[in-house]
């Protein structure tokens, strides 16, 4: 599986929607996973079927509904769990088992009191269940992070004996670092029989902030899927964020890996996903924030509007957002403020932008931003008259 084709796995409506204040009705999940199939995500894990009538049959509305993604459900490697997942999707035409058990010393001592034998026998009697019920199944590693390399090798290859089609290695605690995580994938790749014949899954979380470096980390070193959610919501700190991982392949064509993705609904994605759930997208968010295509120093204005290049390295209209924002403030400067007037109709000489500069300056001394109406009033207080 070596093509420079990286599958999108999301994870919203089921890690992401895990989150506290996250909680959607199965009318709103249907609306959110009828945007990820049109946004070009390969696989949409719609839930965890088990875990409640609910989730059960937001999961089995998904599943009748999506045209082209294939849809996953969440199991623990418990039989009930398995048995109901096949369930929730017997009318997905592509349906996916995601089916697993924690894998780390950690895990198999305080979570199963257990040992690491038993630990390969329930995955790989959940992997063989579960493809009783179908032909794709994907098996998580829990805390794969914090697995030591030698035994997650031997947990792999026991699953793709089993017939897994997938294997997800995630950092679930989000420890990892970047040349660590992609060592361990590294390491998969070349000490584990069969590996080529199966897609390698990154599920990266964000504790120390590299959930997305991982994942780039994972991809270079041979996985072929990264786990991923809108806005980069999920436990904790959350996940590594889609549309993150799709700008910097899109931006990099070096690294020659693409996706399915869309760019174009990333922004609009975003604040469907935000405003459905609550959850608000920091400011300062990468591809996505209110402010990542805003200049409000005045040097960075004056070359953003001499060449949108100076400063972006993405053009905000591949992502959905109509345009850069200048954002007037104390730092704007007076191509900043001529800039902005233009827009709401003056066509400032420059006797007239030195005059209404000053103006400007004491305003914005006052303010945070000045704004349209602000730029209105300094050219009344001026005399400055509207050309149009
Ligand atoms: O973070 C994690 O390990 C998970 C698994 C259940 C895939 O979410
Ligand atoms: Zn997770």
């Amino acid at each position: 599986m070596s093509s420079n084709k990286v599958q999108i796995f999301d994870t919203t409506l089921r890690d992401g929607e895990q989150v506290p204040g996250c909680k959607l009705n199965t009318q709103q999940k249907l609306i959110i996973a009828e945007r990820l199939d049109t946004l070009g995500v390969d696989v949409i894990e719609a839930g965890f079927p088990v875990s409640s009538p609910g989730d059960f049959a937001s999961v089995s509305e998904i599943a009748k509904i999506v045209k082209n993604a294939t849809v996953c459900g969440l199991t623990r490697s418990v039989e009930k769990d398995i048995k109901v997942a096949a369930e929730a999707l017997q009318y997905a035409k592509r349906p996916r088992i995601h089916t697993g058990i924690g894998t780390s010393d950690s895990h198999i001592k305080y979570k199963f009191n257990t040992t690491r034998e038993k630990v390969i026998e329930r995955g790989v009697a959940a992997v063989k269940y579960a493809k009783s019920f179908v032909e794709d199944v994907e098996f998580f590693a829990e805390d794969a992070g914090r697995t030591d390399n030698e035994y997650l090798a031997r947990v792999c290859e026991a699953m793709i004996k089993a017939g897994a089609t997938v294997l997800n290695i995630p950092d679930t605690t989000g420890y990892c670092l970047p040349e660590e995580y992609g060592a361990k994938i590294k390491y998969l790749k070349e000490n584990v029989t069969g590996i080529d014949n199966v897609t390698i899954s990154c599920h990266c979380h964000n504790d120390l902030g590299l959930a997305t470096a991982n994942s780039i980390a994972g991809v270079l070193n041979g996985a072929r899927q990264i786990e991923c959610t809108i806005n980069g919501i999920g436990e904790r700190a959350g996940n590594t964020a889609l549309e993150e991982v799709v700008m910097i392949m899109r931006q990099h064509p070096t690294l020659a890996l693409n996706t399915n993705i869309n760019p174009k609904l990333l922004f609009d994605t975003s604040r469907m996903v935000s405003e459905g759930m609550g959850m608000v997208v920091q400011p300062n968010k990468a591809i996505v924030g209110a402010n990542a295509f805003a200049h409000s120093s005045g040097i960075h204005q004056d070359g953003v509007i001499k060449n949108r290049e100076t400063y972006e390295i993405i053009d905000p209209e591949e992502v959905g957002v109509t345009e850069s924002a200048i954002v007037l403030t104390a730092r704007s400067g007076r191509a900043a403020l001529a800039y902005r007037a233009k827009k709401v109709g003056y066509d400032l000489t420059k006797l007239q932008l030195d005059d209404a500069y000053k103006e400007f300056l004491s305003f914005a001394d006052r303010k945070k931003e000045v704004k349209d109406e602000d730029i209105h009033e300094i050219m009344r207080i001026k005399s400055i008259a509207s050309a149009i």
